[in-house]
């Protein structure tokens, strides 16, 4: 289809596009678009009250959060689930219920509560059923291991509770292992509260009759250092060139090592109806978080710039800035560009 105008303008970013964005309505929505929220999220003003905050790693189907929240109309729940699946199914729960105490977050548990949490900011951290990686090569994977409990020991108020449920005997070792490495907390042997029975994954273990195993882990009086979120720059990190394409353009995978993580730049597309804008996939993984990002190539006016597109509002880590320097070097290499400026 043809817009009677003509083609779309080449848009030329200046300043006020490299800004990142930060939507400060974000928790207005039960499913929080949280990369693009302010850090950490303003959860009071979201909720529209102070009250106590009570978080669920890894809720799978909602259902334990979604219970809570209806037996206890004072206080707020926040949901964290890594799985589309899951958050879909857990969003389709909430509908059914006029619940205001409740905003669902899809992502890792890791990264998003470095980002939304202050300090002293939960009263609990309930991790039902988490996954248990019996693999010994996979111990790295699991959830509670020591420097995620030392994070969330900065975001729980003195007194503050990790509540864990689990069927594994292995996982309850490793976790009162390195919960009392941590340093941060008290092990308290309870009864589970019946909603942890309700579970989609309780309901599947009962069938099978295992033993379930529950654990409060309770924040001691230990000062804690603070792991700050990921700050925002005031610009995207982007670089300047001069020169043009070359009229064939060649590429090849590129694997660079950053700081704890790597950055892979995958392939490079170019856009159809001109040939000033490229865009280079590119994967950037670090310890607590693996994101997919663009870096759109694009001429303007007298140069070029090499930029982090704002699409998937990445978070601009360390290995997200290694992306545009290794999107700048390729470009570099092929030999008809100067790079002028870099900003990242
Ligand atoms: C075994 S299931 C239990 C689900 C639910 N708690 C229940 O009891 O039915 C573990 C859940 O944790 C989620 N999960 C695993 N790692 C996670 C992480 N780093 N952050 C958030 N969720 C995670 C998985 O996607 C999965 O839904």
């Amino acid at each position: 289809m043809t817009d009677a105008s003509g083609p779309p303008h080449h848009h030329e970013p200046g300043a006020h596009d490299l800004r990142p964005t930060v939507d400060t309505h974000a928790g207005d929505r039960r499913l929080v678009p949280w990369r693009r929220a302010p850090f950490p999220a303003p959860w009071g003003t979201w909720f529209g009250r102070e009250a106590p905050l009570h978080l669920e790693i890894g809720f799978g189907d909602g259902r334990y959060t979604i219970r809570r929240a209806l037996d206890e109309p004072n206080a707020d729940f926040v949901g964290i689930e890594v799985s589309s699946v899951s958050v879909r199914r857990a969003v389709t729960k909430l509908r059914h219920h006029d619940l205001q105490n409740v905003r669902l977050v899809k992502g890792g548990a890791q990264i998003a509560v470095r980002q939304l949490f202050a300090p002293a900011s939960l009263s609990s951290v309930t991790v039902n059923f988490p996954d248990p990686w019996p693999k010994d090569r996979h111990e790295d994977k699991r959830l509670l291991r020591v420097p995620f409990l030392t994070m969330l020991a900065g975001r729980l108020v003195p007194g503050g509770e990790i509540r864990l449920a689990t069927d594994h005997p292995e996982y309850l070792t490793f976790s009162e292992a390195e919960v009392r490495a941590s340093g941060w907390y008290a092990i308290e042997e309870r009864e589970a509260p019946p909603a942890v029975f309700e579970t989609k994954y309780a309901t599947k273990w009962k069938e099978q009759g295992k033993p379930l195993h529950y654990r409060v882990f309770v924040r001691n009086d230990e000062p804690v250092p603070d792991i700050a979120p990921i700050g925002r720059p005031d610009i995207m990190p982007h670089a300047l060139l001069q020169g043009s394409l070359p009229t064939t353009l060649t590429f090849e995978k590129v694997v660079n090592p950053v700081e704890e993580g790597h950055v892979i730049l995958h392939d490079v597309a170019q856009r159809i109806d001109t040939d000033d804008t490229l865009w280079i996939r590119a994967t950037v993984d670090e310890p607590d978080v693996t994101q997919q990002l663009l870096i759109v190539v694009q001429r303007r006016t007298d140069d070029w710039i090499v930029r982090v597109a704002s699409f998937g509002d990445p978070l601009i880590t360390p290995a997200v800035r290694g992306a545009v320097h290794a999107a700048t070097e390729w470009l570099a290499s092929l030999g008809t560009f100067d790079v002028t400026a870099r900003n990242y």
